[in-house]
């Protein structure tokens, strides 16, 4: 890990960096930045984080993360400690973007002491963030904070796009149900979570709300690499009744959706960063069957559910609530995704892990 205090951090307060000249690869029209930007991410050392830092460290870009570590990458590393401000907030003085992923993983048990790790390691994080970011002489132009889809209600009946989408909280789940109150604990943190991030005033520095489905990588320990294990082991039939949706994102998809949100100056609020064909789990589930050439799988009631979450220390609400979630603003900007549809993403992503475990 980097001493923070040994060198000030590369391209500081350099006058030619323009954001202005960054333009994403891929999809987007327009030349690429002539520079590198300096982009910095606390929490970066995660699921998420790695995938962001890899795609923009092969497109030449400087990539620091901030990690209470130890933590050690392919890409500069530098400690903080989520709570007080330190050495570390120079690399954030001229740099180009700030996105912030920190927060204790939300794949446990939502007992009091959790609940309290949860709420706090992202609503302490990002005022933490705002209140140095107001401060800075020369801050990040961009500054995106990682949010939800769960903010969204339980949805079976329609999409939720940013501008027509509900915010859940104690809704109807069905005619005599409302939410659970585990599902009001994550939708309270998210409200609270954006509430931290656009309280503060950063007249200097756009903000984007990233409200991401889950994101998909062909990677060890994520959630990709569970529900494949279910399959194999024949266990990927439906959860639940199969009916609630699934909002997901292929991880190139999510990359570049960030890449895009960084060149696009126009947009800033909440952002949904999800896959355009959000669909039921019992589709979903199908056709990563199909794509792992599993054709059967047990289905696992909400009862089975329930009850292994219990003893995997887990709450069953991260595959029992509808996420139908749409990237209506995304769309309307004109970014194109790479993965659309469920089927050709699992098939990618299933190419991936065996190309990676051969
Ligand atoms: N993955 C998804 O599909 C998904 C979907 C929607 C939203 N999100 C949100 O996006 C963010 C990143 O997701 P991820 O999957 O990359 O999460 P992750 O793998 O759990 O990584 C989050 C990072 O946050 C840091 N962290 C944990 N507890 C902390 C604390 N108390 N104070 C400060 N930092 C702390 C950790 O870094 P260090 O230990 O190195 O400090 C950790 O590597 C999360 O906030 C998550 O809620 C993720």
């Amino acid at each position: 890990m980097d001493d923070p205090s040994a060198t000030s951090p590369q391209g500081a307060g350099s006058p030619e960096f323009s954001i202005q000249d960054f333009r994403p690869q891929g999809s987007i029209q327009g030349p690429m930045s002539s520079r590198p930007l300096r982009i910095v991410l606390p929490g970066g050392s995660g699921q998420v984080g790695q995938v962001l830092a890899r795609h923009f460290q092969e497109r030449g870009h400087h990539v620091t993360v901030l990690t209470r570590g130890p933590y050690t990458a392919p890409w500069q590393t530098v400690h903080w400690d989520g709570e007080h401000t330190g050495p570390w907030t120079e690399y954030l003085e001229g740099a180009d973007v700030c996105i912030n992923l920190a927060g204790r993983g939300v794949n446990c048990r939502y007992d009091a002491a959790n609940r309290q790790a949860i709420h706090d390691s992202r609503i302490g994080t990002t005022r933490l963030l705002g209140s140095v970011i107001a401060g800075l002489a020369e801050p990040p132009r961009v500054w995106l904070n990682a949010s939800t889809a769960t903010i969204y209600r339980h949805a079976i009946d329609r999409d939720m796009d940013e501008a027509t989408g509900e915010l859940g909280g104690n809704e109807l789940i069905s005619k005599r149900r409302r939410a659970p109150e585990t599902w009001n604990f994550s939708v309270g943190v998210a409200k609270d979570w954006e509430a931290a991030f656009f309280e503060v005033r950063t007249p200097r520095t756009r903000k984007v709300a990233l409200r991401s489905a889950i994101t998909l990588s062909p990677t060890p320990g994520s959630a990709f690499a569970v529900l494949s294990r279910l399959v194999w082991l024949s266990l990927g039939g439906k959860q639940g009744n199969g009916r609630q949706f699934v909002s997901w994102i292929h991880e190139a998809d999510f990359a570049r959706a960030v890449e895009f949100l960084i060149a696009r100056e126009d947009l800033d609020g909440p952002v949904n960063v999800a896959a355009p064909n959000p669909l039921p789990n019992r589709e979903f589930m199908a056709a990563l069957r199909e794509a792992w050439e599993m054709p059967n799988g047990f289905p696992a009631p909400a009862l089975a559910i329930a009850i292994g979450a219990f003893f995997l220390r887990t709450e069953s609400e991260l595959v029992l609530k509808s996420r139908r979630v749409v990237p209506g603003r995304l769309l309307e900007a004109g970014f194109e995704f790479e993965f659309p549809e469920w089927p050709e993403a699992a098939e990618d992503l299933v190419r991936q892990w065996r190309h990676r475990n051969d």
